[in-house]
């Protein structure tokens, strides 16, 4: 009787074993990777001052605490993973991403990374992207260790991935000082296809590694950000030369990501449009419910765009009519609007299909 009723309990333990990894395998995996639009919490293990680890960040986030997003609550991953139904992913350097929680993916982005290894070294400790992408070599040895080879690789043939980059490589390196180093070698009009010829080599490798939906992001109005604003604007005009290098490095990445579909002969690679979904709240702020555009949320000087969001910074009451929460993030309500263009958005803004034609058409593949 005690032998038949503890082997029931062990049956009943390992369909619950089974129906967990079935849950959480059902969502497809989601893998994050870039800069501090995406990065859900790396830095703070990190000796980095790289970091949204303080108040008032985090502040309307569920726990109402600092997780290292550079957001007072959800960032755009998060948003991606509740639209698909998923949970959110980990960062991968927390000490919580083992056993079943790999299955749901990782992020491995880390605020003040470029598509240069020299882009943020001011930030020292970051994990630049050719340690991004050994994570996720890593990353598939863990989860073949649990689910094996072969599931590992239908895991990662089936996930969706994101990838921001590119801000960090103009504003955190090219424009850092006047006369940097990269804006001697390289006149902007040579530094654009530089990075680009760059990125395309990182998004190879990611192809390579197994990955087969992969949205990456263009950058936004770099020029307009509440930062840029107090430092070189009078009127709150946007700053020209950085509006000049986003609008040559975005028709150009999505180029790159046209030819790279080309030559491997399917969709692989879906240009997001950050700058227009930006532009759209930018130029009509009170069409998206915001009361600026230009003030961020938490900050201090003109515009809140000097220096950091610190405890000691302003802090806007409402933060939901603030289109930036600090002075080069947007606010959770920015990046709503912005995921939801992902998802439905017509080709001005995810080209060459938005995210739930995807989600079906993998599901009609998948079944
Ligand atoms: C960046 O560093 C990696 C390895 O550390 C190297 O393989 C790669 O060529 C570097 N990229 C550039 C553009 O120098
Ligand atoms: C985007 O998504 C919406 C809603 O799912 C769909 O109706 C629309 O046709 C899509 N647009 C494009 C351009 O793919």
């Amino acid at each position: 009787m005690a032998t038949s009723s503890s082997l029931c309990m062990f049956w009943f333990s390992l369909l619950a074993i089974f129906s967990n990894v079935a849950l959480k395998a059902d969502a497809r995996a989601f893998f994050v990777f870039g800069d501090s639009l995406v990065d859900n919490g790396n830095n703070n293990y990190l000796a980095t001052t790289a970091r949204a680890d303080n108040v008032p960040y985090g502040v309307d986030y569920p726990t109402r605490r600092p997780t290292g997003r550079f957001s007072n609550g959800y960032n755009i991953p998060d948003l991606i993973s509740q639209a698909i139904g998923a949970e959110a992913t980990l960062p991968y350097l927390s000490p919580m991403l083992t056993g079943q929680n790999l299955l749901v993916g990782a992020n491995f982005a880390s605020a003040g990374v470029g598509i240069l290894n020299d882009t943020g070294v001011q930030f020292v400790n970051i994990i630049r992207m050719p340690q991004q992408l050994a994570y996720l070599e890593q990353y598939k040895q863990r989860v073949s260790e649990i689910i094996g080879q072969q599931e590992t690789e239908r895991l990662i043939s089936q996930s969706l991935t994101l990838m921001t980059l590119g801000g960090n490589d103009f504003v955190n390196n090219y424009y850092l000082v006047p006369f940097s180093a990269r804006s001697r070698q390289f006149a902007l009009s040579d530094y654009v296809p530089y990075i680009v010829s760059e990125y395309r080599k990182i998004l190879m490798r990611l192809y390579e590694l197994g990955l087969r939906r992969v949205l990456v992001t263009g950058t936004g109005p770099l020029g307009c950000v509440p930062a840029e604003l107090a430092q070189h604007s009078r009127n709150g005009e946007c700053s020209e030369q950085l509006q000049r290098a986003a609008g040559l490095f975005n028709p150009q990445l999505q180029n790159m990501l046209d030819s790279l579909n080309q030559e491997i002969g399917s969709h692989v690679f879906i240009g997001v449009n950050i700058r227009q979904s930006s532009i759209d709240f930018i130029s009509d702020p009170e069409r998206y419910g915001f009361v600026t555009a230009k003030v961020a949320c938490c900050g201090q000087g003109p515009y809140n765009g000097i220096g950091l969001c610190t405890p000691r910074s302003n802090l806007c009451p409402n933060r939901d009519i603030y289109a930036f929460w600090d002075p080069f993030h947007p606010s959770e309500k920015a990046n709503r609007i912005i995921v939801q263009q992902i998802m439905t958005g017509s080709t001005d803004y995810i080209s060459p299909m938005n995210l739930s034609t995807i989600m079906a058409l993998d599901a009609m593949a998948n079944v």
